[in-house]
């Protein structure tokens, strides 16, 4: 109890610390010194650099950094495009692709290593004619669990308190209650979630 108090004190008084090193990294190095810096930083400031950085974040959010961001927007505000619901978790190592917006709503667990994408893009390259650039919002309703490494694809919506299983690939919606897994993920298992 008194080291975490201890840690807290350290923690708020280094808050604006922290942030006019971060500020200085966007403005010197753009999206790629914020990533840099942000992969680095004690995991207890990431709430409140991602929310500087124009992420919406809910009370009582847990972090467990560090997080991957990609294909920021342009702007002041790069993580603009993330909104983190009340009492959600976030493990260690998850990718966020942001052309579009990443909705988690609260009290979701989003386990390490998921992967939760945007976008299809090739680039200029010759299979753009049969797969043309996409890019669609991902929503992970309320009191929903991703499990360790699964990827969810641009578009997705995975139901209130679904489950998706580790190592799944989520290529479309989940329903409320739902458990899925697998590659592509199916339903697998009869018992609802909750
Ligand atoms: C999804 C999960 C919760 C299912 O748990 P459960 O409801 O107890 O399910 P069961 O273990 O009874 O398995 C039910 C069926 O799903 C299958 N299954 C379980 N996990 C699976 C997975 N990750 N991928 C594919 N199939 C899976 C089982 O083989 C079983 O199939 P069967 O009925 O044909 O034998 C669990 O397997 C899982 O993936 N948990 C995530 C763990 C994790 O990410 N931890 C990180 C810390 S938060």
């Amino acid at each position: 109890m008194l080291r975490n108090k201890i840690q807290a004190v350290f923690y708020y008084l280094g808050r604006p610390a922290v942030l006019i090193k971060a500020r200085c990294r966007f403005y010197f190095w753009r999206k790629q010194g914020l990533q840099k810096f942000l992969w680095d930083v004690n995991s207890l400031y990431l709430p409140f650099l991602m929310k500087k950085f124009g992420a919406k974040m809910g009370a009582g959010v847990v972090i467990n950094g560090p997080l991957w961001f990609d294909n920021l927007p342009d702007g002041s505000k790069p993580l603009a495009n993330i909104e983190i619901g009340e009492k959600s978790f976030i493990g260690t190592g998850v990718f966020f692709d942001l052309p579009e917006k990443i909705i988690i709503r609260p009290q979701s667990t989003i386990s390490a290593g998921v992967k939760i994408l945007t976008h299809n893009d090739v680039g200029d390259r010759p299979l753009r004619e049969k797969y043309p650039r996409k890019q669609a919002p991902v929503v992970l309703d309320s009191g929903c669990w991703i499990g360790a490494n699964a990827v969810v694809l641009a578009g997705v919506t995975i139901g209130k308190n679904a489950v998706v299983a580790a190592g799944a690939v989520v290529t479309k919606d989940v329903e409320p209650g739902g458990i899925v897994g697998g590659v592509p993920a199916r339903p697998i298992n009869k018992k609802e979630s909750l």
